[in-house]
């Protein structure tokens, strides 16, 4: 079966390190999301990828290519960006079956998905949040969807759309062919009158990576549920204070700290006396002696 990622979002909210690294490559602990996102929707049951991307989204592609977990993969390019519901409706013609998986490309799941039972409506995935800011507020009763407030400007609890859906082509072919046009605010609120959409809870762990703030949260508590310091080199000679998630393939000089909550990526590059606590050092970056650095994203941005 088909699942697609909508992976061609210009990630404005991640710049500057996405003016260089499209969202959906951007590492989580030192995994591009994207490689991460394949594996979940090989967990589920997909069998063959669809990727929508713009321009720059041949990164994507190849990424995904290299990481092997799909035997194939095919690639939507967009010439100007059509929102999520143009994007899909677009590339429909390039879905096998009659239904598929859709993941936004910048959303993780750890934990048990419950079963997306097949049945005769399209699914969305929702998760309980604190402060729905930012997101999509469904109001749901069980499966059943009473509403949808796309980014409610006042704070407010309740069940988010976690980016995650199982949706019938036939209904996706109700947005009109060639234009621009969103999911969220076109298709979805249309669907669910119809009673042609239901709610699924995830109760495991989710993030939306998408900003600064959630981009290193999500790296704060994941590292928090690792046991010590795992994905740091066996032997290393620097001092690290867990929990850390260091590449083999960084090179750290032997009198800089790194951790707690501190990532450090391929090729990273980190001075004499450096001190860096609760940071996520992107790839190939590089940190100058003496610095000390807490709660940064520290990027190449050459
Ligand atoms: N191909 C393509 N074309 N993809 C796009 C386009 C487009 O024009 N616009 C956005 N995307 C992709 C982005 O790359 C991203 O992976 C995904 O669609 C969602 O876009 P975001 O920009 O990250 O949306 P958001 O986080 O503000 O809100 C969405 O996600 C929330 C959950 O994380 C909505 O779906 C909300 O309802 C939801 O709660
Ligand atoms: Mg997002």
């Amino acid at each position: 079966m088909d699942a697609v990622i909508l992976a061609g979002g210009l990630g404005t909210r991640l710049r500057p390190f996405t003016y260089k690294t499209p969202k959906p490559m951007m590492p989580l602990l030192n995994v591009p999301i994207v490689v991460r996102q394949a594996e979940f929707l090989r967990s589920l049951g997909a069998t063959r990828l669809v990727v929508l991307v713009n321009a720059s989204g041949w990164k994507i592609v190849s990424v995904l290519q290299k990481s092997g977990i799909f035997p194939k993969i095919q690639a939507h390019y967009e010439s100007r960006p059509l929102g999520t519901g143009g994007a899909l409706r677009s590339a429909l013609d390039m879905m096998q079956g009659e239904w598929f998986f859709v993941i936004n490309g910048d959303v993780c799941f750890f934990g048990d998905l419950p079963q997306l039972a097949l049945c005769d409506e399209s699914v969305i995935v929702v998760h309980e949040v604190t402060d729905a800011t930012g997101f999509g507020l469904v109001r749901c009763n069980n499966e059943t969807i009473e509403g949808f407030t796309e980014k409610p400007g006042e704070p407010t609890s309740g069940f988010i759309n976690a980016g995650l859906y199982r949706l019938w082509k036939q209904d996706v072919m109700l947005l009109a062919g060639g234009e621009s046009a969103s999911l969220e605010r076109d298709l979805f609120p249309i669907l669910s009158s119809r009673g042609r959409l239901r709610a699924c809870v995830f109760r495991g762990y989710w993030s939306d990576l998408g900003t600064h703030e959630r981009y290193l949260n999500a790296h704060y508590e994941l590292m928090q549920e690792m046991a010590g310091s795992e994905g740091t080199p066996p032997s290393c000679d620097f001092q690290v204070i867990p929990p850390c998630c260091i590449s083999p393939e960084a090179r750290i000089s032997s009198s800089a700290s790194i951790g707690p909550y501190t990532t450090v990526g391929a090729g990273a590059v980190v001075g004499e006396g450096a001190s860096i606590s609760r940071s996520v050092i992107l790839p190939g970056a590089q940190v100058r002696a003496y610095a000390q650095i807490e709660g940064f994203i520290v990027g190449d941005l050459t």
